[in-house]
């Protein structure tokens, strides 16, 4: 028999174990924590427990008998009540037996037994139980041969895919983003199943699906989720840009590379290097003008002109289709995917005023450009792969010496508007503009120091070209 008593320690359980005794209830530990308790993962801070009785007055109960009786929230539509504790987050539902509106996903709630509990969840992996009662504390209660998943990496669900999936169709998601987790397979019929049920991910809202393909890019290698998800049908529903990329075209025996699957390659490279979301999602998202983009050119053969201005626009519209933030971030991304062929160009000729005019552009994500760029490199070519890595590390460098010597990172105009407006006599106008911009490109061309002295002389002689004199 298998005991996981040691899974156990922390204080709520005893007090839970507790409080279900004086209810006269069973109650079980299930889902993510036992889950990763078994796999190692590290400790799961969300515990969901069932009683078989009122997941309600059980919270309550346990509430009571704790020290500082923390609140607890009650959600009497689901039937199920939270409580934080002992650094924990505790949710309490009854045990049900679940039928599901064609609809939406709220259930109907009927209440059951743990096994018609255990039934209705999505994996067997998710369904393991550890007992909380005293006859059996800390047995593992495990009637689909979860554990046995777990070691063999299986992803499976309890009943007929077909049916866990088309209940929940949030479901599938899940299924790929542990895969992708977890390193598991997803075992065939269940893939199957996603991909006959695919065109139902349509009735979950798009706040739960960017939720699952969030996890799915921070996981270790994100192509392994984006594979399934391509593989399934269900990224052409979710994100059409990505799968447009998809495929090489051929004319006069000239072909290009399949950026659908370039940028999976470029996704995984970065996240060798990044675990910034955001970072991850910009390299996801940096060749998707060049789908609408795509040209074949007698001369020139394929060209995908202006692909990254175009992409940075669908990057506004994707985040707004999929309500990702419109703030700072997804500015972020549009900038990374906008600028993602600059440092490119650079690895070919590195100039000074180049670099200056990429650190003045790129300003404090000029690191973060960097990393995306290295991560496009893509080719299988083993020379080319070197010389292309080295450019990118002298590019790396001259940024280091341009950036330490002319500090044009977060360009401050070392003359102030203000200052032009005093020395010509000036009242807010078109001029100023013009000298302004006239010292920046001095500076970032080379012509001038980014310095006070030789700025202030630069204004004067501009200022005499435009016809102004000095008051
Ligand atoms: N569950 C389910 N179907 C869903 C969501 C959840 O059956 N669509 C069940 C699973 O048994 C799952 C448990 O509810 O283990 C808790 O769900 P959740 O907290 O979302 O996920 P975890 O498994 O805890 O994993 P993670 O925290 O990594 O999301």
């Amino acid at each position: 028999m298998n005991n996981y008593k040691q899974a156990l320690s922390n204080n709520i359980f005893k007090v839970i174990s507790l409080a279900s005794e004086e209810l006269q209830l069973e109650s079980y530990v299930i889902g993510g924590f036992v889950r990763d308790y078994i796999l190692d993962r590290g400790e799961h801070k969300d515990i969901d427990i069932v009683a078989v009785g009122s997941g309600i007055e059980l919270a309550k109960k346990v509430s009571e008998l704790l020290p500082h009786k923390p609140k607890v929230q009650i959600f009497k539509n689901y039937g199920t009540a939270m409580l934080r504790a002992y650094d924990m987050e505790v949710e309490f539902v009854g045990a049900r037996k679940e039928s599901y509106s064609e609809e939406s996903r709220n259930p109907e709630v009927e209440s059951g037994t743990l096994e018609d509990d255990q039934n209705r969840r999505d994996f067997t992996i998710n369904a393991l139980a550890l007992s909380l009662n005293e006859k059996n504390y800390g047995e593992l209660i495990d009637p689909f041969n979860g554990l046995e998943d777990l070691k063999e990496k299986i992803i499976r669900t309890p009943l007929d895919p077909d049916i866990t999936y088309s209940d929940d169709p949030l479901r599938m998601l899940r299924a790929i983003r542990f895969a992708s987790q977890l390193h598991f397979k997803i075992e065939r019929e269940s893939l199957e199943a996603i991909s006959s049920n695919k065109q139902r991910i349509k009735i979950i809202s798009r706040e739960r699906i960017v939720e699952e393909l969030n996890k799915i890019l921070l996981s270790e290698r994100p192509s392994e989720g984006f594979s399934l998800l391509h593989n399934t049908g269900l990224l052409k529903i979710i994100l059409p840009e990505l799968t447009a990329l998809e495929g090489i075209d051929e004319i006069e025996g000239q072909r290009h590379k399949d950026n659908f699957w370039h940028t999976l390659e470029v996704v995984d490279n970065i996240s060798e290097n990044t675990d910034d979301l955001w970072l991850r999602w910009a390299a996801l998202l940096h060749d998707i003008g060049k789908a609408p983009t795509k040209r074949f050119d007698e001369k020139l053969g394929w060209t995908f002109h202006g692909h990254e201005f175009v992409g940075s626009k669908m990057v506004y519209k994707l985040f707004k289709r999929l309500r990702l933030p419109l703030n700072e971030k997804m500015k972020f991304v549009q900038k990374m995917v906008l600028m993602s062929s600059r440092p490119i160009v650079l690895a070919q000729e590195v100039t000074d005023s180049a670099v200056r005019r990429l650190i003045f552009d790129a300003g404090d994500n000029i690191e973060d450009l960097m990393t995306l760029c290295e991560a496009d490199i893509t080719t299988k070519n083993p020379r080319r792969f070197r010389k292309y890595h080295n450019n990118f590390k002298l590019v790396r460098q001259k940024i280091k010496e341009v950036e330490e010597r002319d500090h044009v990172r977060n360009f401050q105009p070392p003359v102030s508007g203000e200052e032009i407006m005093e020395t010509f006599g000036l009242k807010p106008s078109r001029e100023i503009g013009i000298i302004k911009d006239a010292i920046k490109e001095a500076i970032l061309e080379g012509e001038i120091p980014n310095e006070y002295e030789a700025a202030k002389n630069f204004m004067l002689k501009k200022g005499k070209q435009i016809g102004l004199s000095p008051k």
